[in-house]
């Protein structure tokens, strides 16, 4: 039988990128996003595998539905990657309680629903990956807000890997470096203007020991082989993904 996965916010980005991996596997997988018109078009993107929720990851009420139509269709889930999450640029000093609301609520309320609503539909064997970031121990100028969201995920799981000792689930965190995904993309263009985005895209990658930023394929084929069997001994990890980046 194929396995089923949850990915949460795999509308666009590294989220999709790991939906069309594991549906190149023949895994089933059900995605979510804020935007119904956004979830429909990406699960007509993957195809018959696939299956779109509306969710936001910050809404108890839209989680328990998500986890209730995941219990409805496909009793159990063998895979689940906590993606969904967003940063923007506050320095101290300038920091408000607007944007820690939303980074926080979005990026560690949401990820602790995730996982937590998740566990009554998970069975020995099967995995959580969440979605980290080199921001957990490097976190860029300005970045302070997702840095400490993204610390605040990596430790819950130093703990959760104690609460679910027994249970047979593995969890680990996969943390990329820079991704070159539309809304980096998007983001580089609002603070350098269109012509500057290949320029800065360019002098990321240089900064790295690699020499390049990373395709969200190259991300989603390690969140692959951290839900596979092949990773059955690999348990409350931090997997940086980041061309040397974060080690240097
Ligand atoms: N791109 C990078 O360079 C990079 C580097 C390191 C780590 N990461 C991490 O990788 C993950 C994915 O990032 P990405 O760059 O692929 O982002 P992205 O392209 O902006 O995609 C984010 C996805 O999440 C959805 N989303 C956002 N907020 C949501 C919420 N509250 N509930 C449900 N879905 C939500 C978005 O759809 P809607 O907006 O329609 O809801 C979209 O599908 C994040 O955890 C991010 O921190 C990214």
């Amino acid at each position: 039988m194929s396995k089923i996965a949850l990915i949460t916010g795999a509308t666009s980005g590294i989220g999709y990128a790991i939906a069309e991996e594991l549906v190149s596997r023949g895994q089933q997988v059900v995605i979510t996003g804020r935007d119904q018109e956004r979830v429909d078009a990406a699960t007509a993107k993957l195809g018959p595998r696939a299956s779109g929720v509306r969710a936001d990851v910050a809404s108890a009420a839209d989680m328990d539905a998500l986890y209730s139509h995941v219990a409805e269709h496909h009793g159990h889930l063998d895979a689940v990657f906590a993606n969904a999450a967003s940063g923007h640029h506050s320095v101290l000093g300038a920091i408000t309680d607007e944007e820690f609301e939303r980074t926080f609520s979005v990026n560690v309320r949401g990820v602790l629903y995730t996982v937590q609503k998740a566990l009554p539909l998970m069975r020995s064997g099967s995995s959580i990956t969440i979605i980290g970031s080199t921001a957990s121990i490097h976190p860029p100028y300005g970045m302070g807000l997702y840095g400490g969201a993204k610390a605040a995920i990596r430790n819950f799981l130093r703990s959760w890997i104690q609460d679910t000792k027994g249970s047979g689930i593995r969890m680990n965190v996969l943390s990329p470096g820079a991704v070159d995904t539309e809304s980096l993309r998007e983001a580089l263009a609002k603070a350098f203007g269109a012509d500057g985005v290949a320029a800065q895209l360019e002098a990321m990658g240089a900064g790295s020991p690699i020499g390049r930023i990373s395709a969200p394929r190259e991300i989603a084929t390690v969140a692959a082989f951290l839900a596979s069997d092949d990773a059955g001994f690999v348990h409350g990890v931090e997997l940086f993904v980041d061309g040397g980046m974060a080690q240097v």
